[in-house]
């Protein structure tokens, strides 16, 4: 922190009932300018919203607004400048430039708090924050979507085994299980606005905690700073941190989805799998092994879920019990809050990058799939055509199978006549059937993998973008 000057006794907080200046420490560890500096620009948006309400109720004199605009806006530059000198003594980013103002402009700047509290000032900020984030993290969300849908578009007809419990289960393509995450990341994007759109209600007004005497015009403020309307309580506008809580909640069930492409990357580009690969650029090598190609990103970003999932759970045990309404608790709510962010926007940027340069190996997928009696069921559902009831079917089919495995044969190299002592009812066309490519195209259903099904889906999915 070299622009933050951590010496705490150079200026006087504001003159209250104390009667001795803080200690030292005590300034230090209940200071949170450390980290909440960051929220300045929202800071000084809040502000200047506030003081146009100010300004519009008579409650602040022409040259007064003025000179507090002139000055948040300088104060704004010597921020983005790296030129603002923040301190540790003036405890947190409403203090620091409340203070700057009034160094810069005197009276006028004392007069920007009125009606006001630092309560209702940073749950205002915190909300702002998020909305800029989600904004941000939905069009990340939007570009990975984008390039899952033209990896996808090329791969309809790429065969791979479909699994469950990591045994081989059904053929399906490559693209059908991309557009599988186009989903999960459709409903994390719909998460994020349903986040958004509850938590744009603005706290400004609130004040500590009962409102204020003064006649301010809360739905102004609201509208100035883009919120659809002001909070309806003023004591739940200050001690409400749900907003912060569903952000990572909602991070959280997207970091899960970014953790389930991450775990088959790294599964798929090991050797033994070896269904894809990424390009060089994407991964790291090894310091000792010169034959390593690491997919370190998917593995960070496996393992950075962890620590979003612990932001989590600290904002929930942070929230827990508290009575109503601010306690400084609530300031403990930044840092899990920006880290969860960072982490989001971080694993969104290296994998909409990495997931279209994912190369799918066509020869060793297909051959994969042909092992492990992928098409056992298309047999079975052959059976049924032929007027078998389901349940009968699947004992004929478990019983050549359990041939195949003793003859360590696949399915189609049992021969007709073994075939037919199975059940009378199979004919030559059983070969065709148990093909990988007749087992994709039969599953045409809603929501299938055969190829113009998906081909559809693809379709469907870009026009919802
Ligand atoms: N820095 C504080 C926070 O992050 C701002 C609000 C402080 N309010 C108070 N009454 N101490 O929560």
């Amino acid at each position: 922190m070299n622009d933050t000057n951590s010496s705490t006794n150079s200026v006087t907080l504001v003159g209250n009932r104390m009667t001795e200046s803080v200690d030292d420490y005590v300034a230090e560890f209940t200071a949170s300018i450390t980290f909440d500096k960051r929220m300045a620009d929202q800071d000084i948006n809040g502000s200047l919203a506030h003081a146009q309400m100010l300004h519009n109720q008579k409650l602040l004199a022409d040259d007064d607004y003025q000179a507090i605009k002139d000055g948040l806006e300088e104060i704004r530059n010597e921020i983005r400048e790296g030129k603002f000198q923040w301190s540790v003594a003036l405890e947190d980013v409403h203090m620091n430039i409340e203070h700057a103002l009034t160094q810069k402009i005197g009276l006028a700047g004392k007069r920007l708090h009125t009606g006001r509290s630092r309560n209702d000032q940073v749950a205002t900020d915190i909300k702002l924050y998020l909305r800029d984030e989600i904004d941000h993290i939905i069009s990340e969300i939007l570009r990975l979507q984008t390039g899952i849908i033209a990896l996808a578009e090329n791969h309809t007809e790429t065969i791979m085994p479909g699994f469950t419990h990591l045994q081989t289960a059904q053929p399906v393509s490559f693209a059908h299980h991309m557009m599988a995450y186009f989903e999960m990341f459709s409903r994390d994007k719909a998460r994020f606005l349903d986040c958004k759109s509850r938590l744009n209600e603005c706290p400004l007004g609130a004040a500590a905690l009962a409102g204020t005497p003064f006649p301010l015009d809360r739905h102004l403020t609201a509208e100035l700073l883009g919120f659809d309307k002001p909070t309806e309580n003023s004591l739940d506008s200050v001690s409400d941190r749900d907003f912060a809580i569903e952000f990572c909640s909602a991070t959280s069930i997207m970091m899960m989805h970014m953790s389930r492409l991450a775990e088959e990357m790294v599964l798929w580009t090991s050797i033994q799998f070896n269904f894809v690969s990424l390009p060089d650029k994407f991964c790291t090598g090894s310091s000792i092994m010169p034959q390593k190609k690491n997919p370190d990103v998917p593995e960070l970003i496996r393992g950075k879920t962890g620590r979003v999932y612990g932001h989590l759970m600290s904002l929930l045990t942070l929230m827990k019990s508290q009575p109503l309404a601010y306690n400084k608790d609530n300031q403990e709510d930044k840092e899990p809050l920006f880290d969860t962010a960072d982490t989001a926007k971080g694993c969104l940027r290296a994998f909409a990058d990495m997931v279209p340069h994912m190369e799918p190996n066509v020869n060793v997928m297909l051959r994969a799939s042909m092992e492990g009696y992928a098409t056992a069921t298309d047999f079975a559902d052959y059976l049924v055509g032929k007027g078998l009831p389901f349940r009968d079917a699947y004992k004929v089919v478990g019983t050549a199978v359990s041939m195949a495995v003793s003859n360590k044969q696949g399915l189609a190299e049992l021969s007709m006549d073994v075939l037919q002592s199975l059940h009378e009812s199979i004919g030559p066309e059983i070969y065709q059937v148990l093909t990988q490519d007749a087992s994709l195209s039969a599953r045409r259903v809603y929501g299938g993998t055969a190829p113009e099904t998906v081909a559809e889906a693809i379709q469907r999915a870009k026009a919802k973008m």
